[in-house]
């Protein structure tokens, strides 16, 4: 690995603009998304369509709708007046159904957003991939182990392209944190530290149900798919994070971020061993899925991955990593990353201060003997960078570019079916460990549970 002097450091943040804020660099990343946009030709327009036009579906499409030669042709949703509000937001001109199927037996629909509670991620991209389309989906890729394999031969099979919607695998800041540890600007990374507290109702998926919610507007049975068959309940359709028959709890709605990020950035296929606790504290309102949860992940690279979310908290809300490495910390926060380093100093140091005062004369001659009072004896000073993506960047935007130019070029997306399977896959592993009550292992090579 590169040591990384203070000069290098200056050269690995290359293509930055420097800047000063109260004594500590801060740098602004560069991003595409600032140059003026190419034009696309006509003949190489991609024309889209939405399954799924919930929250996700309907701001994953406004972004993908912005990238030069993108076209919403099509959307699938079980909710009427979602099917109607897309209208609203995109035309009249949008086909809209309650079956995907019809979406996907049309001809002029080269790519599908599947973006659809979990538990129809697996049949909507293999459905959409087999009828030729590529797939945008969102995470986590998966529901169940099973939908992992599935997928990927699906991909594989039918030459399609499957990108997984973790945007932070395309976005800037993790592209100069990726680099930056690469770079060692934090030395051997010995363990990552991810959080997310979340403080308010919302964050704890209590999403708001229409005043029209019935049988009549909802498709329950479309909904429930291979979910148990229960009586219509429109807490389950509108708020169905909260129930494992569609959703995977915290780990697959937050872990899998914090694992994409974690993977992407160090480069590792995943963790070998995953142990985790939490509880339903808070939120007792008839969910199945926990509010607090805390999970520990081996990694074979040898650091450890400690990933801690509640929806519990009382203070302030707050989501972000932190890499500790030898020489240092890197934190990512939201749009920014720093980097923190104090450096040790050459020498040990001493504590006298509890012997007699001749021991203390003595040991500090003797000290001083070996390391003379010198500069290189004093700590070095602490030093700290920060990057800082563009005001406004949207690391969704990015991913969904690489996502079309992968379209057209038919080379590979920045997060296809393995990685979306290693990560989401990695997350599952909290759920399985609480279940059991034991530590985990898992394959991430292979992807299989060991
Ligand atoms: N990448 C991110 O940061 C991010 C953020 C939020 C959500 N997500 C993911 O996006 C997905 C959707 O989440 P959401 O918050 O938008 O949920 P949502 O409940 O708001 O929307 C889901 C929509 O899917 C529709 N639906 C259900 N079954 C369907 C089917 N068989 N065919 C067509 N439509 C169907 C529902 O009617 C609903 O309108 C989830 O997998 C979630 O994990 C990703």
């Amino acid at each position: 690995m590169q040591k990384l002097n203070r000069r290098s450091f200056l050269r690995v943040a290359g293509g930055v603009t420097a800047g000063s804020f109260l004594g500590a660099n801060v740098r602004s990343l560069a991003s595409a998304q600032t140059a003026p946009a190419t034009p696309v030709a006509a003949n190489d327009h991609i024309q889209i369509a939405l399954i799924g036009a919930g929250g996700q579906g309907q701001g994953d499409t406004r972004t993908a709708v912005q990238v030069p030669g993108v076209k919403l042709v099509a959307v699938a949703d079980c909710y009427d007046g979602r099917l109607e509000h897309c209208k609203e937001l995109w035309g009249n001109d949008i086909f809209t159904t309650r079956d995907y199927r019809e979406i996907l037996t049309r001809k002029d629909i080269d790519a599908v957003i599947v973006a659809t509670p979990d538990h129809w991620h697996k049949q909507a991209s293999v459905d959409a991939m087999r009828a030729g389309k590529d797939v945008y989906c969102e995470k986590p890729m998966i529901h169940l182990y099973a939908d992992g394999p599935e997928m990927i031969e699906a991909a594989r099979a039918t030459r399609r392209i499957l990108q997984v919607g973790s945007q932070r695998v395309s976005s800037v800041v993790y592209a100069k944190a990726k680099e930056l540890l690469a770079a060692g600007a934090i030395g051997k990374l010995n363990l990552v530290t991810a959080h997310w507290d979340r403080n308010s109702s919302m964050g704890a998926w209590n999403y708001t149900v229409p005043l029209d919610a019935s049988t009549e507007s909802c498709d329950w049975p479309r909904f429930l798919g291979t979910a148990p068959q229960i009586p219509f309940n429109a807490e389950h359709f509108f708020q169905w994070r909260k129930w494992k028959a569609y959703g995977s709890g915290v780990a697959g709605d937050l872990f899998v971020h914090l694992f994409s990020g974690t993977h992407f950035i160090t480069g590792s296929h995943g963790p070998t061993r995953a142990m985790a606790t939490g509880g339903l504290r808070f939120w007792k309102d008839g969910r199945d899925a926990l509010d607090v949860m805390v999970g520990l992940f081996d990694y074979r690279e040898g650091f450890n991955l400690r990933l801690c979310v509640n929806f519990v908290d009382g203070g302030e809300e707050s989501e972000g990593l932190i890499f500790t490495g030898s020489e240092g910390t890197m934190e990512i926060a939201y749009n920014t990353v720093s980097i923190a380093r104090s450096p040790r100093r050459k020498d040990p140091g001493y504590t006298t201060g509890t012997f007699t005062d001749a021991m203390q004369k003595r040991l500090l001659e003797s000290y001083r003997q070996e390391y003379p009072l010198t500069h290189s004896s004093e700590a070095p000073a602490a030093e700290y960078e920060k990057y800082v993506a563009p005001e406004g960047y949207s690391d969704s935007y990015d991913h969904f570019s690489n996502f079309f130019a992968a379209v057209r070029t038919r080379q590979p997306v920045v997060e296809d079916a393995a990685f979306g399977y290693r990560a989401a896959g990695a997350a599952l592993l909290g759920n399985l460990s609480m279940d059991r009550g034991a530590v985990v292992g898992w394959d991430p090579d292979a992807m299989k549970l060991a």
